[in-house]
């Protein structure tokens, strides 16, 4: 089968649905494929890298009237006419916003493939379009708000004065969100993030932010999916919102709800309050009352507000790699014997779940699929131990109470002069227990190594043990405290020093 990528350039899109290295691995799939000239232009890739790649350069007609066109949106109906029967389409049809591209397809007897119906599994995430896309989306907004932003994000001490960090401020923690998490990070500003999910709050500490969480209790999710929050709750978040974007220099909101217009979570009272130089991007296009779509704009009190559709189209190379990328992975899943002939395989959640026509079937809406982002509930708890609990007692009891004896009987027979020595060593455990238990698990071998150090102690006071010993059980243990505390010590110091050395340039 020939397929065909076209020139988009003129519906001003500066993506290209294939690159060379992606027509590349169509070809290994046993495909021809016709490249409309010109069509890599913005992306910088010119014809001839198609053309080393094994693409042909053809015309518009010969592209829209191959087997099979990958293109990047909907096309105008001219496009669609020049298709020919059972041809295969495959783009971001946005179906679920509109799917009046249906009865088009159908009445034109063609094959649609949805990309930006790619179900939200892990298996599918390769095919995911709208993943790829929001993720330099959302690296590209944090760029965006720093060219509008007038100082720069990481804080430095110089000797003209201190700057403070940038505060940023990221309103629902998807894809996007994370990607502007983490790119506002690494260049040095100070983080935090808010999602409905409150199952995210882990990744958005991964990320180097801080979670504010929402007042309100929410559910967690069972599809990867937020639900639309009530207008109770969507007010109780409005003012969350607003409290924090007054206090930061930048705001980035990326909510979004399948197949609904984005929820509004800045309103106009909430912009006003912000401080002048301030920045919104508003991603998802109605999180902010006062967006103004595909615009940049100042606002009376001096916040910038930007409203950019086109964000992963800011960055056309990296943005159509990617996006070539999603269809060569899932035309390899389509064509299981590299032969260039697409097999529907209709069983195939991901197959089924973006197929909206097929010829003579209209396919759209599929069924359901259950997806699970939400941890797997804990299993039930052994029966054994339930039997315990209803009895009242349990094996920790148990090992407790003849702990707390076998210490009482020792206690007991030692000479009275130990008694101060178990009241040290108590207070010690209780001590080192919250000490420790404090500390953040990634300081626990510096820590650790340190702390080790801290055994010459013990070979001091076995030192000035054997000098006065008169018994040999006492010489014996003194011996052996000293070298058990000794490899402590060395090893403390080994690690330690090892430490060090990832400190060093070379
Ligand atoms: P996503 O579905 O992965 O993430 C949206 C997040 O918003 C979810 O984590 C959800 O829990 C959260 N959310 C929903 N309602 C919320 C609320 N009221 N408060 C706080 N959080 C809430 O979506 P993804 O892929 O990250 O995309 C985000 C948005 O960015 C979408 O609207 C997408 O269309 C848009 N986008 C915009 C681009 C542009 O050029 N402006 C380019 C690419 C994506």
């Amino acid at each position: 089968m020939r397929i065909g990528i076209p020139r988009e350039a003129d519906s001003g899109q500066t993506l290209v649905a294939g690159t060379p290295a992606s027509v590349t691995k169509l070809i290994k799939l046993g495909y021809d494929v016709v490249v409309e000239q010109g069509a890599g232009e913005i992306a910088d890739f010119p014809d001839h890298l198609y053309e080393e790649a094994g693409a042909s350069i053809g015309s518009a007609e010969d592209v829209w009237s191959s087997d099979i066109v990958t293109a990047l949106d909907r096309p105008a109906p001219d496009r669609l006419d020049a298709m020919h029967d059972d041809a295969v389409l495959i783009a971001r049809l946005n179906v679920r916003l509109d799917d009046s591209i249906v009865p088009e397809l159908h009445d034109r007897k063609l094959t649609g493939l949805s990309m930006d119906a790619v179900p939200r599994i892990s298996r599918a995430q390769s095919m995911d379009v709208l993943s790829s896309m929001a993720n330099v989306a959302g690296y590209r907004a944090v760029v965006e708000a720093a060219h509008a932003y007038g100082r720069v994000f990481t804080g430095q001490v110089t000797a003209a004065g201190k700057m403070p960090p940038a505060q940023i401020y990221v309103i629902g923690a998807g894809v996007a969100g994370l990607a502007a998490i983490g790119a506002a990070n690494s260049m040095g500003a100070v983080v935090k993030a808010t999602d409905v999910r409150p199952e995210v709050a882990e990744q958005i500490e991964s990320m180097g932010a801080e979670f504010v969480a929402l007042p309100t209790e929410q559910e967690k999710s069972s599809d990867g999916y937020a639900k639309a929050l009530d207008a109770d709750q969507e007010k109780v978040a409005q003012e969350l919102y607003a409290e924090v974007a007054k206090n930061s220099d930048i705001v980035i909101t990326t909510a979004q709800i399948p197949g609904r217009p984005a929820p509004l979570l800045l309103t106009e009272e909430a912009v006003l309050a912000m401080k002048p130089g301030s920045v919104i991007v508003d991603m998802a296009g109605g999180n902010c009352a006062l967006t103004r779509p595909g615009e940049e704009f100042v606002t009376e009190n001096g916040v910038t507000i930007i409203g950019y559709t086109d964000l992963a189209g800011r960055l056309p190379a990296q943005s159509s790699q990617l996006y070539g990328q999603n269809i060569v992975h899932l035309l390899t899943l389509m064509t299981p014997e590299k032969d260039g002939e697409l097999a529907f395989d209709l069983e195939d959640d991901v197959v089924r779940g973006i197929t909206l026509t097929k010829g003579e079937d209209v396919l759209w809406p599929p069924p359901p699929i259950q997806v699970s982002a939400a941890p797997a509930p804990k299993p039930a708890a052994e029966p054994t131990v339930i039997i315990e609990e209803k009895h009242g007692v349990s094996w920790v009891t148990i090992g407790l109470v003849v702990g707390a004896l076998l210490a009482l009987t020792v206690i007991m027979v030692s000479p009275p002069l130990m008694l101060t020595n178990y009241v040290v060593l108590a207070v010690a455990i209780v001590l080192g227990f919250y000490v420790i238990g404090n500390v953040t698990p990634t300081l626990h071998t510096p820590l650790m190594s340190f702390t080790n150090a801290i055994s010459g102690i013990v070979v001091t006071g076995a030192i000035v043990q054997l000098a006065t010993s008169t018994s040999l059980v006492s010489t014996v243990i003194a011996w052996f405290a000293i070298l058990v505390a000794s490899f402590n010590v060395i090893g403390g110091f080994a690690v330690t020093d090892r430490m060090l050395d990832m400190f060093k340039k070379d």
